[in-house]
């Protein structure tokens, strides 16, 4: 159970969440029709985010599970791709959407399309349910945004700290005092 006083506030309700989710899922119905699109779940923070995207869209999806982060990352380049887990699939000349709990400086993202990239898929786009450009630094724009964020320490619907509060249901703001000390 979470202590409630690590919660400053929540920021995006359960209700918010559902109905963006819906809003999006429709509109990537329209832009994938007749497709049946690779999903890549980009763990850890997206299982929640993915599992319900997934099944508010009509579109027949695979999904795929990567795990990766990004690292030497400068303002000229994108940096190195550590990849822990890789998808299992060939993505040549089929259609890839990346599932992503939160763009915040870009590093991540413009790191692993530029990998993607040289698979040859189809296509390639990014759903995210947070974006945080007041922190870009590499530029990368995700095709399908829920919600764009201050620079607030959000966890929450998948995002963590120190690998707690992946299981609240809604998006908060993690209480300075838990982070401070
Ligand atoms: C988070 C998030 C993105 C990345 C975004 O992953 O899921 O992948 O950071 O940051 P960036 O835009 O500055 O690159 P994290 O490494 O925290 O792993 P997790 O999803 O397993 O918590």
């Amino acid at each position: 159970m979470v202590n409630a006083a690590d919660i400053e506030r929540v920021l995006i309700d359960e209700q918010q969440i559902a109905e963006r989710i819906k809003e999006v899922a429709a509109q990537i119905d329209v832009d994938y029709q007749g497709k049946m699109p690779i999903v890549i779940c980009i763990l850890k923070g997206s299982l929640v985010f993915c599992a319900d995207l997934i099944r508010a869209m009509k579109t027949p999806v695979t999904v795929e599970f990567m795990k990766v982060s990004s690292y030497g990352a400068s303002t000229t380049s994108s940096g190195k791709l550590s990849v822990a887990l890789d998808i299992l699939s060939n993505i040549e000349n089929q259609d890839v959407l990346i599932v992503e709990d939160i763009i915040d400086s870009g590093h991540t993202m413009a790191a692993l399309t530029e990998m993607l990239r040289t698979r040859r898929p189809a296509s390639l786009r990014i759903i995210t349910l947070l974006d945080k450009p007041a922190r870009r630094v590499a530029a990368v724009e995700a095709d399908y945004t829920c919600f764009e964020i201050e620079d607030e320490f959000v966890i929450g619907y998948g995002l963590d700290y120190a690998e707690k509060y992946r299981d609240l249901p809604y998006v908060g703001i993690l209480s300075r005092s838990v982070y401070e000390n």
